[in-house]
């Protein structure tokens, strides 16, 4: 079943791990007495930006700031749809600040910034798939925001409900694999038990022909993954998972970014695409 995938060139935002720590917890895999190797950081982060601009992406950096050791994950600063910016506002206080960092960015690149009203974490739990956005909620980003996020961009919005603490962001639960006809079809990989009954059903009904992941590829990150339509930068641990994409005509690029992991993060969360 080895059909030929075809890339779409994509513009990624990200920020330099020079600030990088676990200095507080807001979610189980972060343990501030636990070292972080920063210099193993820089080096594998610098890793995924190596295997994106090798792979024919464009990306843009945002200037680190001190004192917001979380600002690293890009994903959760905003979403970006056709040029318009739908800005974000954490749940951490901790994190707080990090939105005007990167709304400082956007408007310096020409972006007007929507600061949406109620917390809302970005592409952490927006997550556009075509024809529709999939949004996650029941941890960070809450329902008025899925509904504020319809209204702006006028694209509906799929509220789905988050259930284990463990994947408190859709996009360690979800990502989207391709966008081809443009976008009227586009396919996902996931981990159904990361979602309450119902909307695994829902998920169930909208890609019939999902990649499914097991608990161990969800926890190695395997689905924090970033896809171009036919390379998928995934998570060197997830091997399980990445052979299931194999056999369906993807190309997995192993990236290894297990120093994140100790903030909860990989390769997805350090990524912003702007469309
Ligand atoms: N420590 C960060 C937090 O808990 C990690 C964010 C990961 N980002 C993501 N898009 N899932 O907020």
């Amino acid at each position: 079943m080895s059909e030929s995938r075809v890339p779409s060139r994509r513009r990624y935002l990200v920020c330099e791990p020079r600030h990088f720590a676990v200095s507080y917890a807001i979610n189980p895999w972060m343990h501030p007495d636990r070292p972080v190797d920063v210099d193993l950081a820089r080096g594998q982060w610098a890793e995924l930006i190596r295997a994106y601009r090798a792979h024919g992406h464009d990306v843009d950096t945002v200037e680190p700031v001190a004192d917001l050791p979380d600002m690293v994950f890009a994903a959760n600063s905003a979403l970006v749809l056709e040029g318009r910016v739908f800005g974000s506002l954490f749940h951490a206080p901790e994190r707080r600040p990090e939105s005007l960092a990167y709304e400082t960015w956007f408007k310096e690149a020409g972006y007007t910034v929507h600061r949406p009203e109620s917390v809302c974490e970005g592409e952490g739990d927006l997550v556009p798939a075509g024809r529709w956005v999939l949004a996650g909620t029941g941890f960070r980003t809450t329902r008025e925001a899925h509904r504020e996020v319809q209204e702006f961009f006028g694209v509906p919005v799929i509220s789905l409900q988050l259930v284990d603490p463990w994947f408190y962001h859709l996009d360690t639960a979800l990502f989207v694999l391709d966008e081809p006809d443009g976008g009227n079809h586009a396919n996902i990989a996931y981990y159904p038990e990361a979602f309450s009954p119902g909307s695994r059903e829902v998920l169930a009904r909208l890609y019939p022909d999902a990649v499914l992941a097991t608990r161990e590829d969800a926890l190695a990150f395997g689905l924090n993954s970033v896809s171009d339509g036919r390379h998928v930068f995934i998570s060197s641990g997830a091997e399980e998972l990445a052979a299931r994409l194999a056999a369906r005509g993807y190309l997995p690029v192993p990236v290894d970014l297990s120093e994140f992991h100790k903030a909860g993060g990989g390769i997805k969360c350090c990524t912003q695409e702007i469309r």
